[in-house]
């Protein structure tokens, strides 16, 4: 479903060129669960922001069901992204309206559909995050855990075959986190969608993915299942999973050497 082939991505020139995504290669297969995961300045978002055509690779292919977005003009993009839902790490809702009229933005801005049919569709979209009631309510009064679900309610409100997550879970307590969790899990397993997830919970992107991407100076350190993961005996990959302190990676952003190689781990 997607494929990204030989991307570069680099920001800056001269002496502060930062080179952020080296040769990267990955697959997100249809239906799956992806999560990836890495430490801070990794490169996480800078992937998620290649994917959806936010930023422009310096070299390589993102192959979105076969067409590479990489070579699309404004237009050819604006239609590829017809296909994604998009769950901002904030929400990203918008204070002055309420959830009711959230949910409703992407239907009434890409499709042609009236009133009555989008309070429907938008009624059954809460309906699957459990929030169908709040309609009327505004973000102010929502709790953290229900801004979430209400953002992915609207990643989902044209009913897209590719969802992008941008750290669904940040600063959720461990049963909203649960939560969320199960809604990915059942998006993907009930309507076949493509979830790439952008996670720092390992435990949760232990329990949701199929595949688990570990990134390290961006660079694809471990490629496999959580179980693989779990048994990895990359000294990288378990200090992450296992969030200790000390370790190979560096705590501090500032001391990590982009131009080392790394050797790329296989499973
Ligand atoms: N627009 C930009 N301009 C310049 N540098 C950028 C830009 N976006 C990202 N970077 C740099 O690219 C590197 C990777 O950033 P990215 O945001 O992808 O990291 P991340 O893995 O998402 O980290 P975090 O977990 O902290 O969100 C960082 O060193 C960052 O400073
Ligand atoms: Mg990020």
């Amino acid at each position: 479903m997607i494929q990204i082939k030989n991307l570069y991505k680099s920001f800056g020139e001269g002496d502060k060129k930062i080179v952020v995504l080296e040769d990267f290669h990955a697959q997100f297969e249809r239906g799956k669960i992806t999560s990836i995961i890495g430490g801070s300045g990794s490169g996480k978002s800078t992937i998620l922001k290649l994917l959806i055509g936010a930023y422009k690779a310096d070299a390589g292919q993102i192959l979105i069901d076969g067409e590479d977005i990489t070579q699309m003009d404004n237009e050819g993009l604006n239609e590829v992204r017809k296909k994604f839902g998009i769950m901002f790490q904030s929400g990203a809702l918008f204070n002055s309206l309420t959830v009711e009229e959230n949910v409703a933005l992407p239907l009434r801005e890409h499709t042609d559909l009236n009133d009555s049919t989008i309070r429907i569709m938008v009624k059954m979209k809460l309906e699957m995050v459990g929030l169908r009631g709040a309609e009327h309510l505004k973000p102010a009064q929502l709790s953290g855990g229900m801004i979430k679900r209400i953002a992915l309610a609207r990643a989902i409100a044209l009913d897209p075959k590719i969802v992008f997550y941008d750290e669904p879970s940040a600063g959720l307590d461990p049963i909203s986190i649960g939560v969320i969790d199960k809604l990915i899990i059942g998006l993907s397993r009930k309507m076949w969608i493509t979830s790439i997830v952008v996670t720092h919970e390992i435990p949760s992107a232990m329990r949701i993915s199929d595949k688990i991407i570990m990134l390290f100076k961006g660079k694809i350190i471990a490629n496999g299942s959580p179980e693989e993961l779990q048994k990895s005996t990359d000294p990288r990959v378990v200090q992450f999973i296992q969030g200790d302190p000390d370790g190979p990676i560096p705590f501090s952003k500032s001391q990590v050497d982009y131009g080392e190689e790394l050797k790329e781990m296989k499973f």
